[in-house]
């Protein structure tokens, strides 16, 4: 494993220890919402119950929440696998369904550019953000590979049309201007370290309120970002939870050990790295019209047919991604 592909586990290993079942677009039960959701329970139906389906860069098993929720779902013959590099909690998330667990496998710390399993053993080899993010010849490869004869790929990427993409690129200006610029973490740092030296961490309220340099400039980078955070159409979720979590730490300091409250603070730079670093992963991975020609020429040469592509939608027309569909003939 090369040291960028280690960091770009971590940052999503991060993210599936945090209890969520979805990556993007997730609705109030913490998964894929009306739109893209029905859309797969409708696709799941017209597969046959026995299926095998096998899931790229699963994630938390959002895709296999609604596979288990569509009208296949009960049939105790289908056999559901998911794959993903990071290390994920899937199973944290799949005790409302009562299925039986021995016909769900998930695969964590596993490359979909390559992939452990035979020849021709699933049906269908499906995808939701993504198959996209990794090296597109190598994953389409695998893809058809793994694909039975007759078996059907779907995958909703992200597209640079899309409302996600946009938030995203914002998102990731937002972080670097809290990373980079105004610096929150580093200044609540700098004015705990004065005060644990000092001998005034915990304080009386005239202490607390003493101007100190270390203290001016914790305001002036905490007011920076409430500005920009206020500004922020829409809300941006990186600067809610950097201040959220400093104002949380700074509140309730005198709760923990000094040295605890110091590795606290640390903890929400690394977060808000990993969150960058999850925005920029997201930002390449979104395909523009090349890309998505390459894409379907790739599935082509593979042998590929019924080659399709459209954009997924919300109600409102904003597009959500780019869904690619392909079929493997059965005399391949
Ligand atoms: C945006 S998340 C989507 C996860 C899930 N499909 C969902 O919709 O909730 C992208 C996922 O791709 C995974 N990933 C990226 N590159 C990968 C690769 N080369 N092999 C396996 N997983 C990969 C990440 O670990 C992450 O879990």
């Amino acid at each position: 494993m090369s040291s960028t592909e280690t960091t770009s586990t971590e940052k999503w290993s991060r993210y599936w220890a945090g209890d969520r079942v979805a990556a993007c677009m997730a609705d109030a039960s913490g998964s894929y919402g009306d739109q893209l959701g029905q859309q797969w329970r409708d696709w799941f139906a017209q597969l046959a119950a026995d299926s095998r389906i096998l899931d790229l860069a699963t994630g938390n098993g959002a895709l296999i929440h609604l596979a288990l929720d569509s009208t296949i779902g009960s049939s105790d013959q289908l056999q559901l696998f998911g794959v993903d590099y990071a290390d994920i909690q899937p199973w944290a998330h799949l005790d409302d369904h009562s299925v039986d667990h021995r016909r769900i496998q998930f695969y964590g710390r596993t490359n979909i550019e390559q992939l452990p399993f035979a020849a021709s053993m699933f049906n269908a080899v499906i995808s939701q953000y993504g198959a996209e993010y990794a090296a597109h010849e190598k994953t389409i490869d695998e893809a058809v590979r793994v694909l039975a004869p007759g078996g059907r790929l779907r995958w909703v990427c992200h597209h640079q049309h899309s409302s996600i993409y946009a938030n995203t690129c914002k998102e990731i200006e937002h972080a670097e201007f809290a990373l980079h610029e105004a610096r929150p973490h580093e200044h609540l740092r700098q004015l705990l370290q004065r005060q644990i030296s000092a001998g005034q961490f915990i304080a009386d309220a005239h202490q607390r309120t003493a101007n100190t340099p270390e203290r001016l400039a914790m305001t002036a980078a905490l007011q920076a970002c409430m500005n920009r955070l206020r500004a922020s159409q829409p809300a941006s979720e990186c600067l809610d939870m950097v201040l959220q979590n400093l104002a949380y730490l700074y509140q309730h300091r005198e709760q923990h050990a000094p040295t605890l409250v110091l590795e606290k603070v640390a903890e929400v730079k690394v977060e808000l790295q990993a969150f960058l670093g999850r925005m920029q992963a997201l930002a390449d991975a979104a395909l523009d019209a090349a890309g998505l020609l390459r894409i379907q020429q790739r599935l082509a040469q593979q042998g590929m047919v019924q080659i399709k592509d459209s954009f997924a939608r919300k109600s409102n027309g904003a597009i959500l991604g780019v869904v690619i569909t392909a079929t493997k003939p059965l005399n391949n």
